[in-house]
């Protein structure tokens, strides 16, 4: 039997590594690519942002826990055209302080906030009082209890002690999935009763299969259709419709399509 030869063995050795190392090197550049173009649209989403709201203000910062800048425009471009005059938010932060600044300049009518975790309640209260949102924007401490519904069992905001009435918008970006696999699933359960006809939920995070599986039990569940996705925005966003039979709604236009991605 030939004796191996050590030479020709690590010579194969390093032709793997090679080509291991050059698959690697490929993939890690198309991250970085998707990365930058990810950051260069954001960016850009974030100037326009800023120029459509005539920003005399300063957001905070936004993307990875907050909204994303493609998702606050689709959101500004979404109250301009429907002009509603309560919005609902599950989830405070960034999102908080740009529907606050658009009750201030009269776009909204009021904005109320749920948030669960006292440490973000905290810091959501400090930023709403320092952007002099105080007047406009209700932020609601409302930690996270079991509900016991119709329909099963669920973890959604304790809003019992909350008036709540004419909700025409809701921002569903809360509680966070960490809370629960399907944390968001409740919000039409206990919000619908006060909202209006045609009032829209508005469901960040829609990339996400759990997001996606929601809005279908939704749909399933109440009289409610889905009017806009748009999956060019980062974590894409979908509009929800609560469009009740004894109405003669029809989806409303959502203004999104003039958004370009
Ligand atoms: C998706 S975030 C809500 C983001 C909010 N709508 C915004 O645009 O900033 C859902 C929840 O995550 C928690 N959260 C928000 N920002 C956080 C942060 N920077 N670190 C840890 N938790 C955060 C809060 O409890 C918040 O209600």
């Amino acid at each position: 039997m030939a004796t191996p030869d050590p030479l020709s063995a690590l010579t194969q050795q390093v032709r793997a590594l090679e080509r291991s190392l050059q698959t690697h090197t490929g993939t890690l550049r198309t991250l970085i690519e998707r990365s930058e173009r990810t950051t260069y649209s954001q960016l850009e989403a974030l100037i326009n942002l800023y120029r459509e709201l005539d920003g005399h203000f300063a957001l905070p910062p936004l993307r990875n826990w907050a909204i994303s800048p493609d998702a606050a425009r689709q959101i500004l471009a979404l109250v301009r055209a429907r002009r509603p005059q309560h919005v609902v938010e599950c989830g405070a932060g960034a999102s908080t302080i740009l529907l606050g600044h658009l009750a201030l300049t009269g776009q909204v009518g009021r904005v109320t906030s749920f948030e669960h975790d006292p440490l973000w309640h905290e810091v959501s209260r400090q930023r709403i009082r320092d952007a002099g949102l105080d007047e406009h924007v209700d932020l609601v401490f409302a930690p996270l209890i079991e509900h016991d519904l119709a329909r099963g069992t669920g973890l959604w905001y304790d809003i019992d002690s909350v008036q709540l009435s004419d909700i025409d918008m809701v921002i569903v970006d809360g509680p966070p999935a960490d809370t629960g696999p399907e944390a968001r699933r409740l919000a039409p359960d206990l919000l619908l009763p006060h909202c209006l006809p045609g009032c829209g939920f508005v469901v960040d995070d829609y990339i996400r299969p759990a997001e996606q599986a929601m809005v279908r039990d939704w749909i399933e569940q109440f009289p409610m259709q889905l009017v806009h996705r748009s999956e060019s925005v980062e974590k894409w966003l979908a509009v929800v419709d609560y469009l009740p039979e004894a109405t003669d709604l029809s989806p409303d236009a959502t203004g999104l399509s003039e958004v370009p991605a």
